[in-house]
C-alpha cells in the first residue's frame, strides 16, 4: 500500500522532467502535518502548500469512492471528518478553502426536493443554494424514473429539502454517476 508513494530522491523520478509542483504531488499527498505520513515523515514546516492540497484531495477521493475495503462515504460526510482530521492529518486553512470550494452539496451529493424527487448533484451552479441536479428517484412512490437534469435557478417553486443517504432508499448511485 506505502509503495505507490515515492520520495522525491528516488530514481524512479530521475529524467522526468516534472515541474516542481508535480514533484510535490507526487511526493507528499501522503505526508501529514504531524510527521506521521510517508514515506519521508516530512511535517507541517517541511511540507509546500501544493503538498498539503494534494493530500486533501486524495483523501477526499478516497473517501467518496467505492473501494474494494469499503463504500462510498457521502461528501458531507467525509467532509465532517476531514475537518476533524485537522490540524494534525490535514491543513486547516486548506481544509476549510476546500470545503468552501466544494460549496454546501457537493458534485456527487443525493439530495431530497421539496417536491419529493430526489437527484445527484452534477453541477454546483453559481448560487449555492441552486446547483443542477440529475433527477433519477421519486421518495413517494419509491421508484426510480426516467433521469432528467434540472437546473433548479430555473424553478423558483423547487427548493432542496436535504442531503439523504443513497442507503435510505436503497438507491445505487453507481449507475447514474
Ligand atoms: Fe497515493
Amino acid at each position: 500500500m506505502k509503495g505507490h508513494a515515492i520520495k522525491k530522491s528516488s530514481h524512479l523520478l530521475e529524467d522526468l522532467n516534472l515541474t516542481d509542483l508535480a514533484l510535490d504531488v507526487i511526493t507528499m499527498h501522503h505526508e501529514r502535518p504531524d510527521g506521521r505520513g510517508y514515506p519521508s515523515g516530512l511535517k507541517d514546516k517541511q511540507l509546500s502548500q501544493v503538498g498539503k492540497m494534494s493530500a486533501i484531495v486524495d483523501i477526499y477521493d478516497a473517501l467518496t469512492s467505492v473501494r474494494v475495503y469499503k463504500s462510498a462515504w457521502e461528501p458531507s460526510e467525509a467532509l465532517k471528518h476531514m475537518l476533524s482530521w485537522c490540524p494534525h492529518q490535514l491543513d486547516l486553512e486548506l481544509t476549510q478553502k476546500f470545503i468552501k470550494m466544494l460549496g454546501v452539496y457537493p458534485v456527487g451529493s443525493l439530495v431530497l426536493l421539496k417536491s419529493g424527487m430526489i437527484g445527484i448533484v452534477i453541477e454546483p451552479g453559481e448560487q449555492l443554494l441552486k446547483p443542477k441536479i440529475k433527477i433519477i428517484f421519486n421518495s413517494k412512490s419509491m421508484n426510480y424514473v426516467p433521469v432528467k437534469i434540472m437546473d433548479l435557478r430555473k424553478f423558483p417553486n423547487e427548493s432542496i429539502q436535504s442531503p439523504v443517504s443513497p442507503k435510505k432508499y436503497k438507491i445505487e448511485m453507481g449507475k447514474f454517476l
